[in-house]
């Protein structure tokens, strides 16, 4: 999509994320998880593409010194915004990047216990490069005993030709939004808009997903020197099978272990 910038996604979105996506996940499970990822290495916790702050604020909450880096200054000014978001410390940068970004950044770790990036959020970055770069960068910013944790659905296997979709996502007295997408299943590319109508006038909200089968997340995360520790259908820690439209994938560094005594599962 021509014109689709690193922060076109976040600040396309910021001002509808948490309306349209507080419930992606439950935040009580998925940050339990993550709480307890990052105290087993000893904190603290950087998440890529934090956004709005969902989960970050409540990370916070629970005493984790949260790092939060994002591309789009629309989603860091709705967390700074959130009740609690002035705890999370936010950073603008590219996700395919962030070391360069956190050198630069007065008090940044240059460690992690914890490298988090959720919801979908690797697929954002549009090519495969982009995404193995990010991925090594994450397994390079983890301290002794860290962990990389992935979320994200699992693509349809079998489509062969390029699907278009234009379809009704919410209807209302005095207001439309139509997703129209373009799926090029050759490129593992989804390019699309929620187009929003209104009596005033149009919003577009273009997004892209180039995404990635778990196999290959795995080769990309082998690639960065890490090797798959758990893989689970979803925060609640259920098993990951074939029937699984998502995961929760924890990686480690190749030859880490992990903290002794900690209550990961
Ligand atoms: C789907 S939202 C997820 C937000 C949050 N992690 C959550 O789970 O609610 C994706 C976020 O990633 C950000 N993002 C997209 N591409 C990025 C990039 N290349 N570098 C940094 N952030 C990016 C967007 O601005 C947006 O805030």
């Amino acid at each position: 999509m021509r014109g689709y910038e690193a922060w076109s996604y976040g600040d396309a979105f910021a001002d509808v994320y948490d309306d349209w996506y507080a419930d992606v996940s439950d935040v009580v499970a998925t940050t339990t998880v993550l709480a307890e990822l990052a105290l087993a290495a000893g904190g603290p916790v950087l998440e890529l593409g934090v956004g709005s702050g969902r989960l970050a604020v409540p990370l916070a909450d629970r005493g984790l010194t949260v790092w939060g880096l994002d591309a789009s200054t629309a989603m860091l000014e709705r967390l700074r915004a959130r009740p609690g978001g002035e705890r999370v410390r936010a950073v603008v940068g590219d996700m395919a990047d962030p070391a360069t970004t956190l050198a630069a950044t007065p008090g940044a770790p240059s460690t992690f216990g914890l490298v988090a990036c959720t919801f979908n959020t690797l697929f954002l970055l549009t090519s495969e490069d982009a995404q193995q770069a990010c991925v090594r960068a994450a397994a390079g910013l983890l301290a002794p005993g860290g962990a990389v944790v992935v979320e994200a659905i699992v693509p349809a296997e079998g489509l062969t030709g390029v699907e278009r979709v234009l379809e009704p996502r919410t209807i209302e007295v005095d207001r439309v939004v139509l997703t129209v997408s373009h799926h090029d299943p050759a490129r593992q590319r989804v390019t699309g808009q929620h187009i929003e109508l209104r009596e005033s006038g149009t919003r577009l909200r273009p997004w892209v997903l180039r995404y990635l089968h778990p196999a290959q997340l795995d080769a990309l995360a082998v690639a960065a020197g890490l090797t798959l520790e758990s893989r689970w259908a979803g925060w609640d820690r259920h098993p990951f099978d074939t029937a699984s439209t998502a995961h929760v994938s924890v990686y480690r560094r190749a030859g880490s272990v992990r903290a002794e005594g900690g209550p990961v599962r």
